[in-house]
Order: C-alpha cells, then structure tokens, then sequence
C-alpha cells in the first residue's frame, strides 16, 4: 500500500514536471455551449429527416373474414420537433446531451385485399410522441492537435405511436396498428442513434479547420495546436494551446517556455481566449532571429511637416563638433534590437521593453557614411492592443527611453544633450514604422466561417484576455 500511493506520488510530480504549459488557452463556456446545442439541434433535425421506415406487408388471419394480406408503403416523415434538449458538461469527457418529449410525423399508404376480391387502400398518418434521445459525446485531441468529437452511450426511446386512418373499414385499424406501432418504434429505435452519431460525426469536419499553423506574414507562423486534450470541468472546455510563434519553415524553440496562467472564472461570453506573454515573446524571438528588427532612417522618412531633420546642421545644434567636421551633411541612422524585445502584462497595462543600439553616420557627398557615434538604447513603450476580425493587433506608444553613450567618433559630447533629438526620432519614425506592422494584426485561434461578435480585450496579469461571443454563417 505504501509503495504504491509512493508510486503514485512519483507518477503525479512526473507528469507535471513534463507536461507542456500552454500559450494560449482557448474557453468554451456554457453560454457557449448553449449556442452549440442550438446549432446541433438544427443539424439534428435536418439529419432526423432521412429516416426511412421500410415497406411492410404479410398476411393474417381475421375472424370471421379470413385471409388478409395487406401492404403499408411510402411511410415518410413530414414533420419532426425536438422542442426540449439539454447540454450538461461531463468534466474529464464531454458534453451530455439530452432529448425529451421529441415528435416525429408520418405519413403513408395502406392497402388490403381478402376474401379474395375484395381490394381496399387509402392512407394513413402516424404521430410518434414521447421520443427521447441521450448520448454522451467526447472531446478529445486528434493527431494533429485539433479537437475530435465522438458520439458514446447513445439511447433512443420512443413512448408511443398513434396511428389515424383514412379510409377503409373500422375492424381494418386495429389490424395495422398494432404493426404500425411495432415496426415504427422498431425502425426509429434503431435509426435514431446512427442518425445522432452522423451528426456529431458531422463536427468534425468543422473542427479540422481549426487553423493549428496561422501563417502570419514572411518570416511567421503561430502554431496553435492543442498541447495536451481538452480540459473538461463543471463549468467550461479548454483548450490548451501551443499559442507559440516560429519562422516559417524553421521551427526553433526560445530560451523561454510559458508560465502557468489560470483563466478568471468569468462566463459572460461564449468564448475566452487567453494569450500569454510567452507568445507575444515568442513572436520577439522569432522577428529578432529573422533579423527583421534593424531599421535604417533617412531624412525622407521624417514627415516633411517636421522641423526637425536629419543632417548634420540639426545634430551641429546639440553637438556641435558634427556641424564643424561634416558642414553641411545629411545624415542615416541604424536602429537595431541587441536582444529579444520583451514583453510583459501587469493588469490593465502591456509594456514592450526593447535594448538596441543607434549608430548615427554622416552622408558624404560620393555616398560614404562617415560614423558620428553609437548610443546604447533603452526603451519601454507601452501598447495599445485590440481585436479586428480574426486578428489581434497592436499600438504602440514611447514611454521611457535612456541612451548612454556607447563610442563617439567625434570626441566626447553629453548623451542628455541629444536626448529629445533621439526622441523625436523614436516617435515619428521608428514607432509609426512598428505600428504599421503591428496594425496588421497576428491571426488568432478560429474555426473556419467563425466571426467574433462584440470581443472585448483587457490585459491581466501574465497574458491578455479576449471575451468574445461567435457566430457561424454559413
Ligand atoms: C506598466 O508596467 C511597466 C512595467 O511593466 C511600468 O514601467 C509602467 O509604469 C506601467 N504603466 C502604467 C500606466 O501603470
Ligand atoms: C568620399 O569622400 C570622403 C570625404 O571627402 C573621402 O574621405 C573618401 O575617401 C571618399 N571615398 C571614396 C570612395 O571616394
């Protein structure tokens, strides 16, 4: 007994020191799962329409008459209401679903003929009442990390089936209802379930096109494939996400890995998805390997509107040994990131702190860059981020900046002295140039013909979180 709960112990440490922490989390709440029972419903009823009740005919013996052999054909549904169903959530399976007080209309011919001549037929509806479907269906992850749905324990029952005639004599009714009943409930019990497990069958196509590689842009791709399978709790489903950013093609892993996050318990809206600072970081990592976080600004590039300018007259003001050795220059400077840009949430605030260095050169007039100086660039900004379609993108705004001098190729000078200069250039270039990219927003997690409606964005503590209801057109 000891040696076994140790075992256990061990087992449970192991398996949390090797399970994977997600990225991005993805929740589906009861709200949510409301409205997939509306949609399943839907889908149901319009599966429910291809059952098919067999022809019957035989014969039997009927005091005083004798032989009557009879045939019922063409039975076909002309109506089906399933006007009360539930969704429970099973934690560690599934979803209950839950059918009651279900109907189903029929309509079909009959015909008979006895004492050998005698050729009778007309028609016949049937109202089957008292239909009740249960069924648990599982989520679990596929192959490729997207979520699969399976149908399990599925019952149908049928309470009774009252059959009216049209035509014929009376003595002939008690005749065919007692088959009528038989044969139906028969028929139904067995195709009910099959026609259930075709509709849930049915989901999975629509989960497969969970976009588990969003392509981002050249260099970008999130991987959001499901890390480990669906959460299933009392009150919602999660799905544990990779949430990660790599370079297309190459696949190489941060030096970081994501922390643990835990979802406020809201559930005012269908859907949450959280996305942690280990993405946006992730997303850093990649941009900074590809190389793609180095800028290089000219003059043509400051707004014409601006007094200030890049040249050496401008910078002469603040040091003034660069209007004195390069009279008259323009000038180019190159902005680079020397480490990962990082970024944090604190609640209510999304900061990126980015270390760089900006190399100032002089243009000589053959085309020569002369070097001014090399600063040393700290910056905090702070960003702005919002949901546009299936997309969340960004804006950025300067906080704080600190430069220190890293070489002078122009003697000594004091770094405060062009402080605002490097400011001003911060601001109406560099940031516009980043929010440009930012604006065009990083995909999210999402379904194929999925919209968000009305998604709310608030930063909490260690990732972002995004409210939002669904719809699905289409
Ligand atoms: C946001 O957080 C950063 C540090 O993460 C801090 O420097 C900054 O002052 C905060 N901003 C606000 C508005 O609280
Ligand atoms: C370009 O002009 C500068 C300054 O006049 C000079 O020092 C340099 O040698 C020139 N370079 C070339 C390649 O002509």
């Amino acid at each position: 007994m000891m040696a076994l709960s140790w075992l256990l112990v061990l087992l449970a440490i192991t398996s949390t020191t090797i399970s994977t922490n997600p990225g991005v989390t993805v929740r589906l709440t009861d709200k949510g799962l409301q409205y997939g029972k509306q949609l399943g419903i839907a889908a149901l009823q319009k599966e429910l329409q291809s059952v098919h009740i067999p022809d019957y005919s035989g014969s039997e013996h009927v005091s005083p008459i004798g032989k009557v052999t009879y045939s019922l054909t063409n039975m076909r549904l002309v109506n089906t209401g399933l006007p009360r169903s539930a969704v429970n959530l099973v934690p560690g399976t599934g979803v209950r679903l839950t059918i009651g007080d279900a109907f189903m209309n029929l309509h079909g011919d009959w015909r008979v003929k006895y004492l050998r001549i005698i050729k009778d037929s007309g028609s016949f509806d049937v109202n089957v009442n008292g239909l009740t479907i249960s069924t648990t269906i599982a989520v679990k992850s596929d192959e490729t990390g997207r979520p699969v749905v399976s149908n399990t324990n599925c019952v149908a029952t049928v309470g009774s089936a009252k059959v009216k005639f049209h035509g014929g004599a009376s003595w002939l009714y008690n005749l065919f209802s007692k088959f009528i009943n038989k044969a139906l409930c028969k028929a139904l019990q067995e195709q009910i379930c099959p026609l259930v497990d075709k509709t849930v069958a049915g989901l999975n196509p629509k989960l497969k096109t969970l976009n588990v590689l969003a392509k981002v842009d050249k260099y970008a791709e999130i991987e959001y494939s499901m890390v480990s399978s669906p959460a299933v709790s009392q009150s919602s489903i999660d799905l544990n996400l990779k949430g990660e950013f790599y370079n297309i093609g190459k696949h190489q892993e941060p030096p970081f890995t994501p922390a643990a996050f835990s979802l406020p318990s809201e559930n005012n809206n269908m859907l949450y998805m959280a996305l942690s600072a280990f993405t946006a970081n992730s997303a850093a990592f990649v941009y900074n390997k590809a190389g793609v976080l180095s800028l290089y600004i000219t003059d043509d590039m400051v707004p014409k509107s601006s007094p200030f300018r890049l040249d050496t007259k401008t910078f002469g003001v603040f040091i003034p040994q660069i209007a004195k050795q390069y009279p008259g220059l323009m000038m180019k400077m190159l902005v680079r990131a020397e480490k990962n840009p990082s970024v944090t949430f604190q609640p209510k605030n999304a900061t990126l702190q980015a270390t760089g260095t900006v190399t100032a050169y002089a243009i000589q007039h053959n085309g020569t860059l002369s070097p001014l100086f090399v600063l040393n660039l700290e910056s905090s900004v702070s960003a702005d981020v919002f949901v546009r379609g299936l997309s969340v993108a960004g804006h950025l705004t300067l906080n704080e900046m600190k430069l220190s001098l890293g070489t002078s190729y122009v003697g000594p000078f004091q770094v405060g002295s062009i402080d605002s200069a490097l400011r001003t250039v911060l601001k109406i270039v560099v940031i516009p140039i980043v929010n440009v990219q930012l604006d065009k927003g990083y995909p999210l997690p999402a379904l194929g013909k999925m919209n968000l409606v009305k998604p709310q964005i608030q930063i909490m503590k260690d990732y972002m979180l995004i409210g939002t209801d669904v719809d699905f057109t289409g």
